[in-house]
């Protein structure tokens, strides 16, 4: 627990820390980057291009001062950068390192306003965080299906939709039997690979789009290229990447997860809503869903450009026909169909909602049900990127 002083040092420094957050945060990214370039191979060089992870960061340090007297508070957020952590293999000599070059950019940032009392006290409130982070990975480690990057073999690649690609893996130790994993319908595998075009290891996490895995465990990936730029990792997999290759996963892993209390009962319906590559959770979650209790009604709504990018049809018609209580809605954008809040306040309230798609689709989703007064606790959704970029938090 940190001291009085400790406490009282950080929270008036906190408006500080507003003002400069996000140049901290950069500095402190560019310095510890200059110090160990090996970190370059974990951290996702798009993100840090995009300035995505510095927000995320900037925002969780933040709130964790703010917290600081009670950090069990932010225990489901935790949880949730415990879960992407783990999949990446962070551990704990690592956080000393980040430590040691936040508490440096705090000074390089705040020249003289960064006093020894003011350092003395920050450094003390990063250890306690970064104590709860540790803790809590630890568990995460222990409970992982498999420890760090282990070898695949590709033995299925389909398209789907024009721009996805589907791949089954088996792994390469014939002794592990993977059929008898217990998956849980929304968790993501993270691959590990080395493309042509960086000069980095980069890693990716997938989800997983069945909780089936007698053939192998199964994920999709969508060719990603947006603003004239082509995404490093999708087109690796796409372009490079065939039947008897080999590609590196590290265990399922996340908390996108169908609300365990709900799956038996019927008075409630699955809401599945997902456009694009979104598709691929809410997938697994329709197969558990109907696999554990077809009575339960589900609603499926998806969004996407025009027939010839709509993923899996064939899969999700054959799950939807298992179910007893089906309303099944298709959007194409092209066709001016819109997946909108009209099209929300059709459905009923309450209603367990799960969501996936692009920020922008996912962010007018969770706004439109929460203007109709849906529940938070009956909102679930998880972002194709960091999760704190979304106004839900
Ligand atoms: C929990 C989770 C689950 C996921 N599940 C899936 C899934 O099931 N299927 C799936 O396909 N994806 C999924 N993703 C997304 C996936 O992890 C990758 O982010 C995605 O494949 C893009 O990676 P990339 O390396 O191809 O693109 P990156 O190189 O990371 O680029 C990302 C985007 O930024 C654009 N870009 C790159 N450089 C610039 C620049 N300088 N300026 C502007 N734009 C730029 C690229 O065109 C691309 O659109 C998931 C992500 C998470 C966090
Ligand atoms: C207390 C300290 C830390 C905090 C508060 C923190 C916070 C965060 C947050 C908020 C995210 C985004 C999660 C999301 O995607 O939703 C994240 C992701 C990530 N973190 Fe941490 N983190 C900490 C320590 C570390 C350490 C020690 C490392 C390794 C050196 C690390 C490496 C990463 C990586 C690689 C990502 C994925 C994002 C990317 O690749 O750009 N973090 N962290």
């Amino acid at each position: 627990m940190a001291s009085p002083q400790t406490l009282a040092v950080v929270k008036q420094t906190v408006p500080v820390l507003e003002t400069y957050g996000t140049q901290i945060t950069t500095v402190f990214y560019q310095n510890m980057f200059a110090e160990h370039p090996e970190l370059l191979d974990i951290f996702n060089e798009t993100n840090q291009k995009l300035g995505r992870q510095q927000s995320a960061l900037a925002t969780t340090v933040l709130a964790a001062a703010k917290h600081l007297e009670q950090l069990e508070v932010l225990l489901p957020q935790v949880m949730q950068i415990g879960h992407k952590h783990r999949a990446l293999q962070i551990k704990p000599e690592h956080y000393p390192i980040v430590g040691k070059h936040l508490l440096g950019a705090i000074k390089e940032v705040l020249g003289d306003a960064a006093t020894d009392e003011v350092i003395n006290a920050w450094a003390e409130a990063y250890d306690e965080i970064a104590s709860v982070f540790i803790k809590v990975e630890a568990d995460m480690y222990q409970e992982a299906m498999w420890s760090g990057f282990i070898p695949f073999k590709v033995i299925k690649k389909e398209i789907t939709g024009s721009d996805i690609a589907a791949f089954t893996v088996q792994p390469e130790d014939n002794s592990f039997d993977v059929s008898r994993l217990p998956l849980t319908a929304g968790q993501y595998i993270t691959v590990k690979t080395d493309p042509e075009d960086s000069d980095h290891i980069a890693l990716r996490h997938y989800s997983l789009y069945s909780v089936d895995s007698s053939e192998g465990l199964k994920f999709a990936v969508r060719r990603d290229n947006r603003n004239e730029h082509r995404g490093l990792v999708s087109n690796h997999l796409h372009d490079k990447i065939e039947v008897g290759d080999t590609l590196l996963l590290s265990a399922p892993a996340g908390d996108f997860k169908l609300n365990q209390s709900l799956i038996e009962q019927n008075d409630i319906p699955l809401v599945l809503i997902s456009a694009g590559v979104g598709v691929t959770p809410v997938l697994a979650m329709l197969e558990a869903q109907v696999k554990a209790n077809p009575k339960r009604p589900i609603i499926w709504a998806y969004a996407c450009q025009n027939q010839d990018f709509h993923a899996f049809d064939g899969r999700i018609n054959a799950l939807l026909e298992q179910a007893e209580q089906v309303q099944k809605s298709t959007f194409y954008f092209e066709s001016n169909q819109l997946l909108n809040e009209e099209w929300l306040k059709t459905l009923p309230n309450p209603a367990d909602v799960y969501v996936c798609g692009s920020m922008i689709f996912m962010d007018s989703m969770i706004d439109g049900l929460a203007a109709l007064e849906h529940s938070n606790d009956y909102i679930h959704y998880e972002p194709f990127g960091p999760k704190m970029s979304l106004s839900a938090g």
